[in-house]
Order: structure tokens, then C-alpha cells, then sequence
């Protein structure tokens, strides 16, 4: 390995009672890198996920993230280091739009919501939502949404809601992105759609 890792698995084993989901699994993956996970069903391509982004706790091992081992660290304190994720199940909320199903992934880059209340009227946070808008609005142009931001997402198409959830994780401003089956069940045109926007992105 030349430079040093962004992310790194050490030995890391995943046990759920006599289920070994994952056995010593180990890699690093650089900066700038896309690195893909492949494996039939029920290799343990979610499990690992999970381990990275924290819904799970590895049985043994570590997981290192910029240096950092975060194997003990909850999975809010990863997001803020910079840690983002989607998921093979969509994880949207089907009533709401487009463009309020990203603004949730800006929520925890704002100031609190008691602070937001008291500064509305002094215009600090209208300015501050006016902010998260413009950047939600450069990510739907990124991703060529535009067209369906006021749509409800539960309203859209299978590969449009899988760009709105990559459109999410985008939001958090994340350092690195865990994506779980972002083409799965996608026809031929959208996948090379979401192919060429993962290198954009990764580009950008
Ligand atoms: N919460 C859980 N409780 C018990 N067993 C689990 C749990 N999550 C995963 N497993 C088991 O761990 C193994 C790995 O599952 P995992 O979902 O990580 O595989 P996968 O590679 O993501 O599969 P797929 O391609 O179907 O998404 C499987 O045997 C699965 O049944
Ligand atoms: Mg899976």
C-alpha cells in the first residue's frame, strides 16, 4: 500500500450466535480510491458495511477510519468524522420530496434547533437554511434530479430513488461514502447512469 489509508479492516470477525458472517476480513482502502466489496448472497457484504459505519460491533478486530480506530465508536460520531452510507434496502421517506429527503442529510451539519428558534427572527437561521438549500440544490443539479425535487421520493422510479439516496449521503458532506448494492435491480441504462455518477462524484 502506497499512502496511507482512508479506511483500513484488520482482522475483523463478525459472529451472530453460530453465524460467522465475517471471518478475519482485512483491507485498506486510499484516498481517491473506489473499492468494491463482491460476493454472492449472504457472504457478508452488509455485515461488513455495518461494521464500517457502526450498526454493528465487529467480534473481533478493528476498523480504522483516517487513522483513527473507531471499532468502539457509535455510529453518530462516525457520520460527523465523515463517514456516509446508503442502503441495499431503500432507507427514504416516501411521503416527503425530493428535496426534503436530502435536507435530512444536511440536519446535522445546523445548529440546534433551540438556537435555530431563538435567531429565526434575527434572520441567522433563515440565512443558515437558506445555505443547506443552495447546497442540496448544487447536489440535485450533480445528480441531474431536477426534474423530480418536489416529487414525494416514494412516487419515483426504483434507479431515481437510489440516486436520491446517494443524493442524501452526498448531503452529509461525507469524507467516504458506504454504498450497499447501489445498482441492485437496476436495468442496464440505469446502472451505467449510477456508474458514471459514483466517478463524478468520486472525481469531484
Ligand atoms: N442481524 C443478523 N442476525 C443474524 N444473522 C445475520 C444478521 N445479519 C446478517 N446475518 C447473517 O450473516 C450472513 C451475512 O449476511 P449479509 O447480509 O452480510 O450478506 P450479504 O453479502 O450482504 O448478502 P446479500 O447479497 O443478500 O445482501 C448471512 O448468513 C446472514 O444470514
Ligand atoms: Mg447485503
Amino acid at each position: 500500500m502506497d499512502g496511507p489509508a482512508i479506511l483500513a479492516a484488520e482482522n475483523v470477525s463478525l459472529r451472530f450466535g453460530g453465524v460467522r458472517a465475517l471471518t478475519e476480513v482485512s483491507f485498506h482502502v486510499r484516498p481517491g480510491e473506489i473499492f468494491s466489496i463482491i460476493g454472492p448472497n449472504g457472504a457478508g457484504k452488509t455485515s461488513m458495511v455495518n461494521c464500517i459505519s457502526g450498526r454493528y460491533r465487529p467480534t473481533e478486530g478493528r476498523v480504522f477510519f483516517q487513522g483513527q480506530d473507531i471499532t468502539r465508536m457509535g455510529a453518530n460520531r462516525r457520520a460527523g468524522l465523515g463517514l456516509g452510507r446508503t442502503f441495499q434496502n431503500l432507507a427514504l421517506f416516501g411521503h416527503m420530496s425530493v428535496l426534503d429527503n436530502i435536507m435530512v442529510g444536511r440536519h446535522h451539519l445546523m445548529k440546534s434547533g433551540f438556537a435555530r428558534g431563538m435567531l429565526y427572527w434575527l434572520g441567522g437561521a433563515e440565512r443558515e437554511e437558506i445555505e443547506h438549500r443552495r447546497a442540496v440544490e448544487e447536489i440535485v443539479d450533480f445528480l441531474e434530479i431536477q426534474h423530480v425535487r418536489h416529487a414525494p421520493a416514494g412516487t419515483l422510479s426504483y434507479g431515481l430513488r437510489k440516486r436520491v439516496e446517494l443524493a442524501r449521503a452526498v448531503a452529509v458532506n461525507p469524507k467516504l461514502i458506504l454504498l450497499d448494492e447501489p445498482m441492485a435491480g437496476m436495468n442496464l441504462e440505469e446502472k451505467e447512469d449510477m456508474a458514471r455518477f459514483i466517478i463524478d462524484l468520486n472525481q469531484e
